[in-house]
C-alpha cells in the first residue's frame, strides 16, 4: 500500500514543480510513484505508508554508515543544543578541515560550502583566477551539479563548443566549457591543442557515476594528469561520489593520481547539506580574504554540519576495516549480478547493472542499455522491497551495514526479474 505516498505526491505537484525538490525524485523515468520516506535506519528505509525497504541509495552516496549512526546522531543532537548557525567562525570548522587536511596528502587547504554543485562552482572559478584562463574541459555524461557553466549538452560525438543543456542558460555561460569523451585521451588533446593557452582546467569524475559507474580505463586518469601538466591547466577531481567512500583519500588514493583541486558533497557532512574544495595550498590562497577570488557562504561551515561531518570522517579515519567491508559487499553484489547475463560495473561499493550484453566504457556505451527494461525492474524491485535509484544512470551505494543474505537476497530478486 502507497495510498499516503500517492497523496502527499498529488498535494506537493500543486505548490512545487513537478512535486519535488530534485527532478528525478519524481520517479518520472520509471513505471511507479515516488515512495515519501518518513525516517531511516541502517541500510533500511522507511516510507509514510510503513514500507521497508534495502536502501541501496543512501542519500545518494553518504551513508556509508548507514542511516542514523549512533555516534552521528549523539554528537548532532548534542550540538544542536549550543544553537544551529551564527554565521561566524566555531570550532567545529577547524576540527573538519584539520582532519582531512592532515590525512589527505592533495589536500593542503579546503574551504567549506553547502553543496557539491556550490563546490565545484567555486573550485572553478578559484581555478580560472589562478590560471587567469577562461576554458574549462569537462567529458560528456560526467555531472558536476547544476551551476550554469557546468550543463552543457553532449554534443554528438563532435567535442566542440558545449550548448547549454537546459533553458535559462545562455550561450555565453556555457562557450567556455569544453566536452571531452570519457575515457578517450585523444579527445582531450585535441581539445588542448585546439586552444592551446587557453585552458584553465579539466574537471572529471574519476569514476564516472552518472552515466551509471565506468570506471577509468587504465591510463587514463594518469593521462589526463599528464595532458594538464604538459598545458599548464589545473587537474580537478570531482569527487562528491567517491571522497572517502573508495578510500579515505578517495578516488585520488585509490587510483594514486593526485589531483590539483578537489571537490567533494554531502558525504563529508554525514549527509548534511555541505560541500567543499579544497586542494593545492598556492591555489586556495588565491580565495577571498587571502586572494582575488571571491567566494562565500552564511550557512557555510554550519556547526550542526560540520559536527557531523567530524563525527563520521573520525569513523572512516579510525575503522580502516570499513573500506574492506564496502568494497567486499560490493563486489559480492556486482558478482552476483553478473549472472544475469547482463553488463555490470563496479568500482570499491559502486555498482551499476546496464540492460545491455555490451561493455560499458564510455557514455556512447552507456546511452545504448535498454532503459524499458530498468524501468520494469525498477518497480519490481520496489515490490520486493529493494530500493535503487530511480534512473538507469546511476549507482547502487552499499554500506557497512548490508549483510550477505541481503545482497544475496537482492541479487535473486534481480534474477527473478531478468528471467
Ligand atoms: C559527481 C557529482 N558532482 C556534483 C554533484 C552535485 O552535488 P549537489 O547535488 O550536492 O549539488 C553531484 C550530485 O550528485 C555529483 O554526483
Amino acid at each position: 500500500m502507497i495510498e499516503r505516498s500517492k497523496e502527499l505526491f498529488e498535494r506537493g505537484k500543486k505548490v512545487m514543480p513537478g512535486g519535488v525538490n530534485s527532478p528525478v525524485r519524481a520517479f518520472g523515468s520509471v513505471d511507479a510513484p515516488p515512495r515519501f520516506i518518513e525516517r531511516a535506519v541502517g541500510n533500511k528505509i522507511y516510507d509514510v505508508d510503513g514500507n521497508e525497504y534495502l536502501d541501496y541509495i543512501g542519500s545518494w552516496g553518504p551513508m556509508i554508515l548507514g542511516h542514523n549512526d549512533p555516534i552521528v546522531l549523539a554528537e548532532v543532537t548534542k550540538a544542536c543544543t549550543k544553537g544551529l548557525s551564527f554565521g561566524a567562525c566555531t570550532e567545529p570548522e577547524v576540527k573538519l578541515a584539520e582532519l582531512i587536511c592532515e590525512n589527505i596528502p592533495h589536500v593542503e587547504m579546503i574551504r567549506m560550502v553547502n553543496s557539491g554543485t556550490e563546490a565545484v562552482m567555486s573550485a572553478i572559478r578559484a581555478a580560472r583566477g589562478f590560471t587567469g584562463r577562461s576554458k574549462i574541459i569537462k567529458f560528456v555524461g560526467c555531472y558536476h551539479g547544476h551551476s550554469d557553466s557546468l550543463l552543457v549538452k553532449a554534443g554528438s560525438g563532435a567535442m566542440t563548443f558545449g550548448d547549454p543543456d537546459s533553458a535559462g542558460v545562455t550561450k555565453g555561460a556555457a562557450e567556455d566549457t569544453l566536452l571531452a569523451s570519457y575515457n578517450n585521451l585523444d579527445s582531450v588533446e585535441n581539445l588542448f591543442k585546439e586552444h592551446k593557452n587557453k585552458v584553465a582546467c579539466l574537471i572529471v569524475e574519476p569514476v564516472a557515476a552518472n552515466m551509471g559507474v565506468v570506471p577509468p580505463a587504465e591510463g587514463f586518469l594518469e593521462g589526463l594528469r599528464q595532458l594538464c601538466d604538459e598545458n599548464g591547466a589545473l587537474l580537478i577531481f570531482d569527487e562528491v561520489i567517491t571522497g572517502f567512500r573508495l578510500a579515505f583519500g578517495g578516488a585520488a588514493e585509490f587510483f594514486g593520481v593526485r589531483p590539483d583541486l578537489v571537490t567533494y558533497g554531502k558525504i563529508i557532512g554525514a549527509g548534511m547539506p555541505v560541500g567543499a574544495y579544497g586542494g593545492r595550498r598556492d591555489i586556495m590562497e588565491c580565495v577571498s580574504p587571502l586572494g582575488k577570488v571571491y567566494q562565500a557562504g552564511t550557512l557555510s561551515g554550519n556547526p550542526i554540519a560540520m559536527t557531523a561531518g567530524i563525527a563520521m570522517i573520525t569513523q572512516l579515519l579510525n575503522d580502516k576495516s570499513v573500506y574492506e567491508k564496502i568494497n567486499s559487499l560490493g563486489l559480492h553484489l556486482a558478482e552476483g549480478l553478473k549472472e544475469t547475463g547482463y553488463t555490470v560495473n563496479n568500482v570499491g561499493s559502486l555498482t551499476s547493472i546496464f540492460y545491455t550484453e555490451e561493455k560499458v566504457e564510455s557514455y556512447d556505451d552507456a546511452i545504448k542499455a535498454d532503459t524499458r527494461l530498468f524501468s520494469k525492474v525498477f518497480a519490481g524491485l520496489l515490490e520486493a522491497g529493494i530500493y535503487v535509484a530511480p534512473s538507469q544512470f546511476e549507482s547502487l551505494f552499499v554500506n557497512t551495514c548490508f549483510t550477505v543474505d541481503e545482497i544475496d537476497y537482492t541479487i535473486n530478486t534481480y534474477k527473478k526479474l531478468l528471467k
